[in-house]
């Protein structure tokens, strides 16, 4: 099948056409992304292949379908990026990657709790310049804090069984709860609760109309003075403005992002030579207790194998008229 590969980088080549020995699509690599003003490119083929920062709204949508695209297929788990209404109507399948690697995502939000805990960051720099001082390095014990986990789907499940295993209390607010957490002794409780008791909130929900800015100015109110921050999952579960002025306050302790809600502008670019357009990344940037990570939570070669297999096995199943295992249907 011909398939336009839309935000391709190169570290992903390498995963994909290795990968393709077995499966001989024909792939054609764009290094733009996928939106209104680039769907002429995918003019001819069968499929566009997208990551998360490509934006298929609507109108892409239906330039696509008049181009005679067929399918949607993400390099991704999340699939906000996607008008799903749009593609039904269009008659176009949006398949995705479910679970790629949900360890590799919690991982990362570890890494960043552990950073910006006992600020190894600070201490590699200084080091490296002769200054081998403790002032301002001083950290927390997670043993016995209180973990308070927002969804635990996958990598929810994930980050809960690593933060037990750091002797945590964690408790969890999801929609559905798992019998298996519960076993391990993971405590499900009210949003509020969880807000109000966590040391640490991370979050582990997906981007949809019901949790936009599920994080801002109200909920903040409702945490602990001092709470640290995590967010590996999208920008917009966070009201970035609200949370600027929870750090001015302090009732943000911390703040890990590896996720920005205005990031399709800036990640997985080289801006080191030109100047950064967005002045609210700038201002959190200068918080010495807010680190931040390019989109990176996913970057194993781990995920990068599976990705690049389900990826593959999906335009298979659709070429071959088989059932879609990895189908995003609307409403689901
Ligand atoms: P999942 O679908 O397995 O789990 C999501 C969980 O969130 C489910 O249990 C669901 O019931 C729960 N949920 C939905 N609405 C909720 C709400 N209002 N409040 C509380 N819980 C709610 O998804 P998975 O694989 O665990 O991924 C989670 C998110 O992580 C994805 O949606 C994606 O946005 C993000 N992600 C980030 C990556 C990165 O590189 N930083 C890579 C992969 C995913």
């Amino acid at each position: 099948m011909k398939v336009a590969v839309f935000s391709a980088k190169p570290y992903e080549l390498e995963y994909l056409d290795k990968f393709n020995q077995d499966h001989k699509h024909q792939l054609v690599y764009f290094d733009a992304s996928l939106n209104i003003d680039t769907t002429n490119l995918a003019l001819g083929f069968t499929a566009v292949c997208v990551f998360v920062n490509d934006k298929i709204d609507r109108p892409t949508i239906e330039k696509l379908a008049k181009n005679g695209v067929k399918l949607i297929d993400l390099r991704s788990a999340g699939f906000n990026n996607v008008d799903l209404e749009a593609a039904a109507e269009q008659q176009i399948k949006v398949l995705r990657v479910p679970a790629y690697s949900p360890q590799a995502v919690a991982e990362h939000a570890v890494a960043l709790i552990m950073t910006l805990n006992r600020k190894t960051h600070k201490a590699y720099n200084r080091v490296r310049e002769g200054n081998f001082s403790l002032e301002n390095l001083t950290g927390f014990n997670l043993y016995k804090k209180t973990v308070g986990v927002i969804g635990t789907g996958q990598i929810g499940a994930a980050f809960c069984r690593i933060m037990l295993g750091f002797g945590c209390k964690v408790i969890a607010h999801d929609l559905i709860r798992s019998e298996t957490l519960i076993g391990l002794g993971v405590e499900y409780q009210s949003m509020d609760a969880l807000l109000s008791q966590s040391d640490i909130i991370s979050l582990h929900c997906p981007l949809n109309p019901a949790t936009h800015y599920l994080l801002n100015d109200l909920t903040f109110s409702k945490m602990k003075k001092g709470v640290m921050l995590i967010n590996t999952s999208r920008g917009a579960l966070i009201n970035t403005t609200d949370a600027i002025e929870a750090l001015k306050s302090g009732k943000l302790g911390y703040l890990g992002i590896d996720v920005y809600e205005q990031e399709e502008n800036l990640f997985f670019k080289d801006l080191s030579e030109s100047l950064v357009q967005d002045d609210v990344i700038e201002r959190l940037m200068a918080f010495h207790n807010v680190l931040i990570t390019p989109h990176q939570g996913f970057f194993t070669q781990e995920a990068l194998d599976e990705i690049a297999t389900v990826t593959l096995k999906n335009f298979t199943d659709f070429e071959e008229g088989l059932a879609l295992e990895n189908e995003v249907k609307l409403g689901k």
